[in-house]
């Protein structure tokens, strides 16, 4: 077990430099996620500690160990892939025996080594199986397994279920928390799918383009986003985005048409100011007051069984606006709506800089 510390780490290819200063203390024991959208730095960043891109500058420790200069083999890591390619020869039990065999462990280790992360992942049944006699979440259990056997003290893993459908993905999902649980060992997992990021992440990274937008538990990341681009990432069905500007009192937001909403405290902002204002669709509800609420014309319908999910269009600039209603709620398009939203949960972002404003 070990916590990993980047003091800094920058990476350039030729010119090109993709990643810009990352700093941050993995404590040990800890499951974090690194999201963002595709290109935007993920695999690199965990490359790097991986040892298998160089680090242009900056540190990288994993332990008290400075690991820019140690090769992977020497960094006591165990990496999950995508493409998790398993040895099609070779039973389950050698696919997973493999690595230890190389290492020179003793026969009577590696048996039990393999016979306990086979029990742990309930593939204990499979191990004289090639490969191609298993399903594909049975597949990415035993690549799971080719990584338990190993006792490493990080576990790195890049998009490991992006190749499984979407119910043996929401499956393997739990599979890897229970898992991480059970072990206690420092992992960081890869992934563009916020809410894989959510459910795993003890905390989570949110990388834009090379840059680290913010850091912190799926909670304070939902309820107080440090920008737009956060608010907008994380949350589902996401956040709706509305021009406004500050009202003459500064406890006001003013939208395009004449609508208001009332914000939490007092912005020290002056009147007209323009500002994005942000709602989660499940912040919006159905209000019969006129003051204080939002018009908006219904747009499309969807019935999802256990909520529905309802997008207008608000102001005369027919901005996108989505509420989401518990149960089945029968509304017509062309309908108009009026909402509303509590103060606190009205977030206010500066319209140039997609900076939180408080
Ligand atoms: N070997 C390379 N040479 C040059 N540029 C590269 C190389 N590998 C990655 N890049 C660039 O670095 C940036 C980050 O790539 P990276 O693979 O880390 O993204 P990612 O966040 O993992 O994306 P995805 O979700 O698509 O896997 C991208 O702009 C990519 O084009
Ligand atoms: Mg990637």
């Amino acid at each position: 077990m070990a916590e990993i510390r980047f003091n800094k780490v920058y990476k350039a290819y030729g010119n090109n430099e993709v990643i810009h200063g990352v700093d941050w203390h993995i404590r040990d024991g800890e499951f974090v996620v690194i999201v963002g959208p595709s290109g935007c730095g993920k695999s690199t960043l965990l490359r790097m500690v991986a040892g298998l891109e160089v680090i242009t500058s900056g540190e990288i420790f994993i332990g008290d160990r400075l690991v820019n200069d140690l090769e992977p083999a020497e960094r006591d890591i165990a990496m999950v892939f995508q493409n998790y390619a398993l040895y099609p020869h070779m039973s389950v039990f050698k696919n997973m025996a493999y690595g230890l065999k190389i290492r020179g462990l003793p026969k009577q280790e590696i048996e039990q080594r393999v016979q306990k992360a086979a029990d742990i992942l309930e593939i204990g049944d499979y191990l004289k199986r090639s490969p191609r006699q298993l399903s594909g979440g049975q597949r990415q259990r035993v690549a799971m397994g080719r990584a338990i056997v190993r006792q490493p003290s990080v576990f790195l893993f890049d998009e490991p279920l992006s190749n499984l459908d979407a119910k043996l993905r929401v499956q393997m999902r739990l599979e890897i928390k229970k898992l991480q649980e059970e072990l206690g060992i420092t992992s960081v997992y890869v992934t563009h799918d916020q809410i894989e990021a959510m459910t795993l992440g003890h905390r989570l990274m949110v990388l834009k383009d090379g840059y680290v937008e913010q850091l912190g538990t799926p909670i304070e990341l939902y309820e107080r986003p440090a920008t737009s681009f956060v608010a907008g990432f994380i949350g589902s069905p996401a956040m709706s985005f509305l021009d406004a500007e500050i009202g003459e009192d500064g406890r006001q937001v003013v939208f395009e048409g004449g609508d208001r909403l009332a914000i939490a405290g007092r912005l020290s902002l002056d009147a007209g100011s323009r500002v994005t204002v942000g709602l989660r669709p499940e912040h919006l509800v159905r209000t019969e007051e006129e003051a204080d609420s939002l018009h908006i014309k219904v747009r499309v319908v969807e019935h999802l069984g256990a909520d529905t999910l309802i997008h207008g269009d608000f102001g005369p600039g027919k901005a996108d606006l989505t509420i989401r209603m518990d149960g089945i709620e029968q509304i017509r398009t062309g309908e108009t709506l009026r909402i509303k939203a509590a103060p606190e949960h009205i977030h206010i972002f500066d319209p140039e800089t997609g900076g939180r404003i408080d």
